[in-house]
């Protein structure tokens, strides 16, 4: 074990100041309770206990029923008695004590003997109580049972609703630093333990331990003396069982750890596949594989084990247990004719109270057990949402300039993660309206990170951006995206119909989300910006022409087609900026062209801003932006940025031979 968690120790470490350690702290039964509907647990507890009482109720019954406690069999058997038999019940009386009892007794022998003259003495009242008695119990126990498990589904839907929407509302360096494996992992597995597992064992338990807590207090008031036995009994019990509950959470916890690993390898194959086997280093990850499967497997062992190893001693004490209950019981029986009456259900209870403890506390060790999955499930739900982080810069007070000036960046810095340094180092420029800007640089040197902070995946450390009249980096993060456009460099088409991929009414009728305020596109304006991009014909032999299918990424489409599509999409946005990350690993000559001369001619009231890769790029824009290590080098028309000695662009334009008058 000690091998295994210092085998991973960072990665351990890091698992376990996500997600807490040791023992489980009883506020996440708190929280999980919170969750649910909580009328729904108060209506489980109180019918709890009624079942539990009356159960309790019953078993005593038919001692009061045999002993006829309450006098209606002798109320009937009263009728029956002569002067002959009340003298031998007297007799008897005088020699065993309980009036009621023998009298009862001496009239059953008696009219045994006589059975064919007379009735045989009973009350239905005892009938009436105990059947009734039995349907509160049917009752209770069903409704008990409904309500519990209409609480967990309602706690289970909670706590996954809640960790769903932070994931997908995280900002962006939470996935840079999580591997997917454990994300689905959590999503998966975790969810599941919470639906299925644990609220099966801790239904288990409760009912267990109310159980026992019934048998406890009957045989408590039937026969005091066995106190004695049980609070020792209980105190080792609880003893015994906090240092077991101190290991199980962890290896739960060390178990799904394990098995996220397992997830991720699988993710990293599924997704490098075909590097994988043209490298040929099948045998590598098949290693590594078995080495992570065996590891989640060691520790599956361990946690399974865990509960056969408490569960042998805590049977051991229990036999104990049940024994001296039993041996008090037998000791005090001749000496109290009460308790004789009784001796055969404290038996009875004795036997069943070990049994039952043994069982509750596997049922709660395995409830625990699947605890840690509640813990990170509730962790996840905390995960910071990337429009509350917008929240705080946009509290901040920066003066505005009331004009339309385009688009105007000031000392814009962005860092990926804290403990970086700044992709973006304190980045000024502004750009006229209607300007078409190519961006430059040497691999590294911060053209992405530019873009993708104009739209605020990363948010800014400081500085400001407006865009005409607005300042969009204090706006709230949705209405400043809505403003931007892009068309990236690896093309993304959501799965549907590729009229969903243009129109947000369609997409959202068909997902089932608000269209108020939406309206569909018509048909020939789809048509004409496809024909535009000379994607129309493809379109038209397609099943369903607009509506024909597109599944997950657009795999069905090819890279080239995806861009084109994505050109399409930013052309209807009607975005104030558009931003273009060039696909030249993508798109063949021709397409990149069609797309040059989309740009120039549709776009040509907007802002464009063009990542360039390839150099001639720049000859069909105003500008060029020129960055170097996460600043703005160089910026303004190629012919000036050609003037500049030793200018990057110039250096970078001389090398790839570029005619720049
Ligand atoms: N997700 C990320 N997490 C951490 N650092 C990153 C991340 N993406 C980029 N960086 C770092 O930020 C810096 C700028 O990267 P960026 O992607 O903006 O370069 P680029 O100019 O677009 O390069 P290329 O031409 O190769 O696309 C680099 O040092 C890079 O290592
Ligand atoms: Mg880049």
């Amino acid at each position: 074990m000690n091998s295994l968690i210092l085998k991973h120790p960072s990665l351990l470490t890091k698992e376990e100041a996500l997600t807490g350690s040791g023992n489980v702290s009883w506020s996440i039964y708190g929280k999980y309770i919170k969750s649910g509907k909580v009328t729904l647990f108060v209506i489980y507890a109180v019918l709890l206990l009624i079942y539990q009482g009356a159960s309790q109720f019953a078993a005593i019954l038919i001692t009061y029923w045999a002993t006829d406690k309450f006098g209606w069999t002798s109320s009937k058997t009263a009728s029956l008695i002569t002067p002959p038999l009340q003298y031998l019940i007297d007799k008897q009386q005088q020699e065993f004590g309980d009036y009621q009892f023998v009298k009862l007794k001496t009239v059953q022998c008696f009219m045994e003997l006589n059975q064919k003259e007379f009735p045989f003495p009973y009350s239905e009242k005892y009938y009436y109580v105990y059947a009734g008695v039995c349907v509160g119990m049917v009752l209770a126990f069903l409704l008990k049972m409904v309500s519990f498990f209409k609480f967990n589904i309602s706690a289970a839907q909670r706590l996954y609703m809640n960790q769903l929407k932070a994931v997908v509302r995280t900002k962006l360096s939470f996935f840079d630093t999580t591997p997917q494996g454990r994300i689905i992992n959590r999503l998966v597995k975790d969810t599941e333990s919470v639906d299925f597992a644990f609220g099966r064992f801790l239904l288990m338990t409760l009912l267990q331990a109310s159980m026992i807590l019934g048998m406890v207090v009957t045989i408590c008031v039937l026969n005091w003396p066995c106190v004695f036995v049980i609070v020792p009994s209980v105190v080792i019990y609880v003893v015994l069982f906090s240092k077991f509950r101190s290991v199980t959470p962890q290896l739960k916890r060390l178990e799904s750890k394990t098995r996220s690993d397992v997830f991720s390898l699988c993710q990293e194959v599924m997704d490098q596949l075909i590097s994988i086997r043209a490298y040929q280093v099948e045998d590598s990850f098949r290693k590594q594989f078995r080495s992570s499967a065996l590891t989640n497997l060691n520790v599956q062992l361990y946690a399974n084990s865990s509960g056969k190893w408490v569960s042998f001693r805590m049977t051991q004490l229990g036999a104990v247990m049940a024994f001296l209950i039993i041996f008090i019981a037998m000791i005090i029986a001749p000496f109290s004719p009460t308790l004789s009456q009784y001796a055969a259900l404290i038996v009875v209870y004795g036997y069943s109270i070990q049994q039952l403890m043994v069982a509750v506390i596997l049922a709660f060790t395995n409830a625990e057990q699947e605890v840690p999955a509640i813990e990170r499930m509730l962790e996840f739900a905390q995960l910071e949402n990337e429009s509350d982080l917008n929240n705080s810069l946009i509290s901040k007070s920066i003066v505005t300039k009331k004009e339309n000036i385009g688009l105007d960046i000031e000392n814009l810095v962005m860092r990926y993660r804290p403990e970086l340094k700044p992709a973006l180092r304190g980045v000024n420029v502004h750009i006229n309206p209607k300007e078409h800007v190519a961006i430059v640089g040497r691999t590294g040197s911060g053209k992405s990170s530019l873009a993708i902070t104009l739209f605020k995946l990363y948010q800014p450390e400081t500085g400001a951006i407006q865009l005409n009249e607005e300042l969009v980096s204090h706006l709230p993060l949705y209405d400043s995206r809505r403003k931007i456009a892009i068309i990236p460099q690896e093309p993304y088409l959501f799965s549907g119909t590729l009229r969903q991929q243009f129109c947000e009414f369609t997409r959202n009728k068909a997902e089932g989300l608000p269209t108020e305020g939406l309206e569909r596109i018509p048909d020939q304006k789809l048509w004409e910006l496809l024909e535009t991009v000379q994607l129309s014909d493809y379109i038209k032999q397609q099943p369903g022409g607009l509506d024909c299918l597109v599944i997950g990424n657009g795999e069905n489409f090819s890279s080239g087609q995806r861009q084109l599509v994505c050109v399409v999409r930013a052309l209807l946005r009607d975005a104030e900026v558009v931003i273009l990350d060039e696909a030249t690993a993508y798109v063949d000559h021709e397409t990149d062209q069609i797309i040059q001369k989309i740009v120039k001619e549709q776009l040509k009231n907007q802002i464009v801003l063009s990542i360039a890769h390839r150099l001639d790029t720049v000859l069909g824009m105003d500008k060029v932006l020129v960055m170097d290590q996460g600043l703005v080098a160089e910026f303004g028309s190629k012919e000036e940025l050609m003037q500049i000695e030793n200018g990057i662009f110039r250096e970078l334009a001389m090398k790839a031979n570029l005619l720049i008058e």
